[in-house]
């Protein structure tokens, strides 16, 4: 096979750019090593930027998102007992949007199957060679068969376990997190309008929403906890207490639990993003702990930087912005790794550390949830970030 730009990976970030190719007419293959079905279902965050939005807006892909999502103005940042609300568009004049990152696929894979263009499931990429000369060749297997995708450039779009990230000589900066999140979809009615981000001295908890039926909460537990141990009972009694008030009116509406798992946090940068004639966008490139609601954003943001320098490739030749390409992804990506990092120590408790070490860690997040909840500078720089910067935002 001969194309253009080999897409590895069949998630927000290959199909975005897939789409963004197509609308500029420039060829492009996708290779997935799911099925339709597995990719379809995976259930994920569901948190998009105001600049994501647009951007989807723009090229098209928002029909269904716009008919269906639901759009919030602000979070709530609840500790000891009492809700404090961040006026999100207030501070920064820009919404969040709520729609299931699954749904999102969803509609990109239907956009890309509308094109015409190729979309192979079940087509493991297995290696590179050449990825330093002028075609690249991208090794995968399907239908039982090895085969060959020769292109002018390779987008590696294979999220965090794919093949890409291994085949770039990178240096890589992580930091791991000495919790985990216990995530559940639950067939229950929101117990209220908007995000509710809990600090409690059992741990974090997050409430969140899919539809206004479909409830997504989230527990912080040990990194290597056992899903078997959270009972349905022991899951509600546990988000009860830690999202529990002072309101006596307030109840967190229960219901049946559709789906259960465990997430480990880790924040994950790879320099540089690109090797020879492969670029590396979203997870393949970087993972940012949950926190802050970050990661698929933070893969559309990449591929709107890409596909731009490709275009101007095709166009005129010019190279100064693939050139680019890495450096000008990794300025938004530190940005938002500082975000998540700042939001997760902020809300999560620390299990590391001796006694004392534990309550003077404890008053110092104490400290810095009343000053984000008291000052307007503080509660703007939360909700600048968690809206999302502008997509050009560069230094
Ligand atoms: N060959 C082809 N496809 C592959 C391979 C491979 N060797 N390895 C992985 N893939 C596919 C995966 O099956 C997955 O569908 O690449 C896709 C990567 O998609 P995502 O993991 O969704 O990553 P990305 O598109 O960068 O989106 C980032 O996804 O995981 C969430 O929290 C994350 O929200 C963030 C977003
Ligand atoms: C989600 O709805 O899954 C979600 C929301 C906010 C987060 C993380 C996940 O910070």
């Amino acid at each position: 096979m001969r194309t253009q730009v080999a897409i590895l990976g069949a998630g927000p970030a290959g199909l975005v750019l897939a789409h963004l190719l197509h609308l500029r007419g420039i060829d492009s293959v996708v290779l997935e090593r799911q099925t339709r079905e597995h990719v379809e279902r995976r259930i994920r965050a569901g948190v998009l930027e105001h600049g994501t939005v647009a951007l989807l807006r723009e090229v098209g892909l928002a029909d269904r998102l716009l008919r269906e999502r639901m759009v919030h103005h602000g979070l709530e940042l609840l500790f000891d007992g009492t809700g404090h609300r961040i006026d999100l568009t207030g501070l920064a004049g820009r919404e969040i949007t709520i729609y299931g990152q699954h749904e999102l696929v969803k509609d990109l894979i239907a956009a890309r199957l509308a094109t015409g263009r190729p979309l192979l499931f079940s087509a493991p990429a297995v290696g590179f060679s050449n990825l330093d000369g002028a075609t690249p060749v991208v090794h995968f297997v399907h239908e039982g068969r090895e085969r060959e995708l020769r292109a002018d450039l390779v987008a590696g779009c294979d999220g965090f376990h794919g093949v890409s990230r291994e085949a770039c000589p990178a240096e890589t900066f992580s930091r791991d997190y000495p919790y985990a999140w216990l995530g559940v979809l639950a067939d229950a009615p929101p117990s209220s309008e908007e995000l509710i981000y809990a600090y409690h001295d059992r741990g974090f908890a997050l409430h969140s929403m899919r539809t206004p039926k479909i409830t997504r909460l989230y527990l912080q537990v040990p990194p290597d906890e056992d899903l078997a141990a959270w009972p349905d009972e022991r899951i509600w009694a546990e988000l009860r207490t830690r999202l529990g008030r002072d309101d006596p009116g307030w109840q967190l509406a229960g219901g049946p639990i559709l789906e259960r798992g465990i997430t480990a946090l880790r924040s994950v940068v790879t320099e540089p993003m690109r090797y020879g004639r492969l670029f590396l966008a979203g997870d393949a490139a970087h993972i940012v702990p949950a926190t802050g609601a970050k990661g698929l954003n933070l893969a559309v943001a990449d591929v709107a930087v890409l596909a731009t320098a490709l275009a101007q490739w095709y166009s005129d030749g010019r190279e100064d912005l693939l050139d680019a390409y890495s450096a000008t992804c990794l300025t938004r990506v530190w940005r938002v790794q500082h975000f998540s990092w700042w939001m997760t120590q902020l809300l999560h408790r620390d299990p590391r550390g001796g006694a004392d070490e534990h309550a003077f860690g404890q008053r110092l997040q104490r400290s810095q949830l009343e000053y984000v909840t008291t000052s307007t500078a503080a509660a703007r720089t939360l909700a600048e970030n968690y809206v999302g910067l502008p997509m050009d935002w560069i230094r």
